[in-house]
């Protein structure tokens, strides 16, 4: 069996060699944290836009969505606070010369400490058996309460040095925890720097004239300049939201792990517009709502666990992620932030125009406060991918890589497959394709056996392979196999698209 870094590995593979991601420019050895995504790649994230954006916009009267374009201008991020506010705190080792955010360092050396507190907890728990409780363990056993001491007091440390923005203090910080360089193994550090991730560009075409824009390093801000002209225009009552997804433009530091950390990347975002004093309930109701979105795609809640921040971004008052345990263990995948009226005020205060509601029921104006929920498509897409991803050994000795991607998020719902090339078997075939094609997302194979043709769509997550078989022509029938379980049911051809239909809708 391969471990979950092997496993990492062959999926990377898989989705290069099935047409799901490819590095970008791969021809020139590619570009570092840029990726492109193929013909089954680019389904399955359309379709996972989709289910978001019918969640989000379709199932909500009161949120609507927009397209804002990726440049802005430049005072939007001044007033955002990117200018100033948006940065890494990177340092170097000077013997491998590779280069570390300082802040995943010392987060990473209190991972490993929290590592020893679970094996602590583990140890016990098969020590105790049935009485074994874990909470009065924790809260007593000498070694944990070191150890849980020692993290509080690295927090502490940490979390106040990036208050005061205190950088000599983070590197002490990573010399006195005696953190070492991964490659080289030592503790030769450069000072600590801030690192600015805008990217930024000219525009306009003469070199005295032009002016510095960036592209956007979150979508959230092309709502927050258009919520005047969306609250009027679609004369929207608080609270409401809107929505909106597309690229985002990050310089990472580190760019790392796949899809998951990426410099060019898509956000799917939505903000939520409320009456200031109401954000903790409309929080909490967001969390609630996002969570039931990941458990109704029918992953496993306990892939899934919640994380409050300790360190705030610049604009928030709460903020908690959803984290999905990938196979580098459990990550953010999507947060949820009170931002209280930071945005609209100083868009106010920079632009110099009015950004109020006036609220009826109270009769009174008001800069409305603001909690949005933000997931990365491509970290989502990877979530999905590796949760779905299984290499299989069957009854038989034979073994078969398989998708469990969702049944709704599939790139194609059906492969339709004559069992051979000839007898008339294609011809019947291509009839049942043009039954199902302009409803279901569907693939026509007829080469190679079989067997071959299930492995291949099982390889790219197809969840219903249908066959055209002799008796087809007799009765009218074909088999429908599930990918999962490899079940076949012989079913008539007038009923495949309620069979389809109905499957997908129980996402089954
Ligand atoms: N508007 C709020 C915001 O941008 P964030 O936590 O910085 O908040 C939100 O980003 C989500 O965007 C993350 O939870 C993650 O899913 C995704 N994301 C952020 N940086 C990313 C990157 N470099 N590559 C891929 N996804 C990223």
């Amino acid at each position: 069996m391969a471990n979950n870094e092997e496993l990492f590995k062959n999926l990377i593979a898989h989705a290069k060699e099935y047409g799901f991601i490819f590095p970008s420019s791969e021809i020139y050895d590619g570009l570092a944290g840029v990726y492109d995504y193929g013909q089954n790649g680019v389904e399955l994230k359309n379709n996972i836009r989709q289910y978001w954006w019918k969640a989000m916009v379709q199932h909500h009267e009161n949120i609507v969505g927009i397209d804002a374009a990726i440049f802005m201008h430049p005072t939007v991020w001044k007033a955002s606070g990117h200018v100033d506010a948006f940065n890494d705190p990177l340092i170097d080792n000077k013997d491998s010369k590779k280069r570390y955010r300082a802040d995943v360092l010392v987060e990473d050396h209190i991972a490993k400490i929290e590592a020893k507190i679970a094996k602590e907890v583990e140890k016990a728990a098969k020590r105790f058996g049935d009485a074994f409780n874990e909470e009065q363990f924790r809260t007593t056993n000498p070694r944990v309460l070191e150890y849980t001491s020692q993290i509080d007091d690295i927090k502490q440390k940490f979390y106040g040095a990036l208050e005061r923005n205190d950088l000599e203090a983070i590197r002490q910080l990573i010399i006195d925890l005696g953190i070492v360089c991964p490659v080289s193994g030592t503790r030769n550090w450069t000072e600590v720097r801030q690192f600015n991730l805008m990217f930024s560009t000219a525009m306009g075409s003469v070199s005295e004239e032009a002016s510095t824009v960036y592209l956007r390093p979150e979508t959230a801000q092309g709502i927050f300049v258009n919520y005047l002209n969306v609250q009027k225009t679609g004369r929207m009552k608080i609270p409401f939201g809107i929505a909106q997804t597309g690229k985002a433009f990050r310089n990472e530091i580190v760019a790392r792990q796949f899809i998951f950390r990426m410099r060019e990347f898509e956000q799917m975002e939505m903000q939520y517009f409320v009456r200031p004093g109401t954000e903790m309930e409309w929080f909490n109701y967001w969390k609630q709502e996002r969570m039931k979105w990941h458990l109704s795609l029918g992953i496993p809640a306990e892939k899934y666990r919640w994380h409050d921040h300790e360190k705030l971004a610049h604009y928030a008052n709460a903020a908690s992620d959803i984290e999905f345990e990938f196979p580098f263990g459990f990550k953010e995948l999507e947060g949820i932030h009170s931002r209280t009226d930071f945005d609209l005020s100083n868009h106010q205060k920079y632009s110099g125009k009015k950004i109020q509601y006036f609220d009826p029921e109270l009769n009174d104006s008001y800069t409305p406060y603001v909690v949005e929920t933000s997931i990365g498509l491509d970290r989502m897409f990877l979530a999905v991918l590796s949760y779905a991803y299984h290499e299989e050994k069957l009854e038989d000795g034979s073994e078969r890589v398989v998708l469990r991607i969702p049944p709704v998020l599939a790139p194609y719902k059906a492969a339709v497959l004559p069992l051979v090339a000839k007898d008339g078997l294609p011809e019947k075939a291509r009839e049942v394709m043009d039954t199902l094609k302009f409803e279901f997302m569907c693939q026509y194979e007829e080469k190679d056996s079989i067997g071959r043709r299930y492995r291949r769509q099982d390889a790219i997550g197809t969840p219903y392979a249908i066959t055209i078989d002799h008796q087809t022509l007799e009765d009218n029938t074909v088999t429908i196999r599930e990918r999962d379980t490899m079940q076949q049911d012989r079913v008539n051809i007038e009923q495949l698209p309620k069979i389809i239909r109905k499957r997908l809708q129980d996402n089954k």
